[in-house]
């Protein structure tokens, strides 16, 4: 298994480009479901979870192209992926598919709005808690979906069809309203989407809908309106930029000390993180050709966060910031109000010599002058990477083990951070 080894103490000085975001590129990719014509996706990141779902599509009936490297294409350019769904051979999502990644489970809107039926397996446990899918569910059957549990699988049926509906979310769900928006934009009249969540990734999902044919207002507010079509369309999409990825490298400048131009990142997307970066001494400016992040050899301010729904503080910046708190000259606590359980990485930085203290949702994090190399263990995407960046601190050398949660959502990790100027290798072990 591979793993990655730091030696730290280096600053970064340099230029890192985002990528497309995985949370983006996803339920993109799922759309495709939605038509019998061809769906186009530009910019979309080289990771795990893009190649898993390629993989899960593939079972369904879609197929897909990847377009070429072509002479005087960079590295950096997302790729170019063809999906067709003209015809879908199967609406099982099976279990050892499902499992690998949990946003696949939202195969069943599109499956049950085209094709009037779905069987997808219950994502199953994971490791930052809970993580329900009964407002899913809640949705489908407002939409008039017949939903039944059978051996772990949601076996959903509509017959005659979805029919539009008010749907209310009492908590705010990404996966919720991506589910709401795909199924009511196939449904007989009209539908409206209340608490939806108003991330960039659902503005994005519903401009591609929309390009598609869908009839939608409002998607990046509270409040959704679909006008439900009786078929979309093919289109063409780019993938909006990584706000997480982008939100990632300015947390660890900021660790670090240097001066690295984020290429492409949209401050618009982060500006929670960013106004919290800010307070801990870091320059944060926007220029034309995306976000400069820029810290001296001044101390790191402690700044407290509470993660939030959009436009919040994200919950998949926190490990991240945590892990740049542990450095800071003072206290610092950080909140965490979307999932339980989302501090696996508490004991892993403690590794490095890290003090933090666990009170309920909130960790209380006392900053210590040097952090310590040493072998810790990744736990899960965002996680590992707070590791990263905690080790990109530490004296000495650090390795982090099990890494295929980094490869799942960061796209060449290693050589963004060592054109940077980071002493960062991966270790692949021969087996
Ligand atoms: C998405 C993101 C994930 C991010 C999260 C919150 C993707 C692929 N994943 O996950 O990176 O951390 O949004 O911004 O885009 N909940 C329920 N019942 C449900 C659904 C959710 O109680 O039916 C709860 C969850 O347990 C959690 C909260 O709602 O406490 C928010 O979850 P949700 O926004 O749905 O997260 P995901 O869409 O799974």
């Amino acid at each position: 298994m591979d793993r990655i080894r730091i030696t730290g103490g280096q600053t970064l000085k340099g230029v890192i480009p985002i990528s497309g975001a995985k949370n983006a590129a996803l339920p993109l990719m799922i759309a495709s479901l939605m038509t019998s014509e061809g769906l186009t996706l530009e910019n979309v990141p080289r990771l795990a979870d893009v190649r898993m779902l390629i993989r899960i599509l593939e079972n369904h009936g879609v197929d897909h192209a990847i377009d070429g490297k072509r002479p005087g294409d960079s590295l950096n350019a997302g790729q170019t992926i063809h999906f067709s769904a003209k015809n879908i051979v199967d609406t099982l999502a099976p279990y050892d598919l499902v499992s690998r990644m949990r946003a696949s489970f939202w195969v069943l809107a599109p499956l049950i709005a085209r094709m009037g039926e779905a069987r997808v397996s219950l994502p199953g446990g994971c490791a930052i808690g809970t993580r329900p899918v009964d407002l899913l569910l809640m949705a489908l059957e407002k939409l008039g979906a017949n939903i039944d549990i059978e051996a772990g699988y949601v076996v959903a049926t509509a017959p005659k069809g979805l029919r539009g509906a008010e749907i209310h979310f009492d908590k705010v769900t990404v996966g919720g309203t991506h589910t709401a928006l795909m199924a009511a934009a196939l449904a007989h009249g009209d539908s409206v989407i209340l608490n939806a969540a108003c991330e960039p990734e659902v503005a994005d999902l519903a401009a591609c809908l929309t390009a598609m044919g869908a009839k939608i207002s409002g998607a990046g507010t509270s409040t959704i309106e679909v006008q439900g079509v009786t078929s979309l369309h093919g289109a063409r999409h780019s993938v909006l930029p990584d706000r997480i990825e982008a939100g990632t490298y300015a947390m660890a400048v900021a660790m670090t000390g240097g001066d690295v131009m984020l290429e492409g990142a949209r401050p618009d997307l982060l500006q929670a993180a960013l106004d919290s970066l800010a307070l801990t001494g870091t320059s944060v400016s926007a220029t034309s050709e995306g976000l400069r992040v820029y810290r001296n050899g001044g101390g790191i301010a402690p700044v407290d966060v509470c993660t939030a729904p959009f436009p919040g503080f994200p919950t998949d910046l926190q490990a991240q910031f945590m892990g740049l708190m542990t450095r800071s000259a003072g206290v610092s606590r950080i909140t965490e109000t979307i999932f339980e359980n989302r501090f696996m990485h508490v004991q892993e930085l403690a590794r490095l010599g890290a003090h933090i203290r666990l009170e309920g949702d909130t960790a209380i994090v006392e900053g210590v002058k040097r952090l310590k190399g040493a072998p810790v263990m990744a736990t899960d995407l965002r996680a590992s990477v707070s590791l990263v960046i905690a080790g990109l601190a530490a004296e000495g050398d650090t390795t982090v083990h099990r890494i295929y949660h980094l490869d799942r959502g960061f796209e060449r990790l290693e050589e963004k951070l060592v054109a940077c100027g980071a002493q960062i290798e991966r270790i692949s072990d021969p087996g």
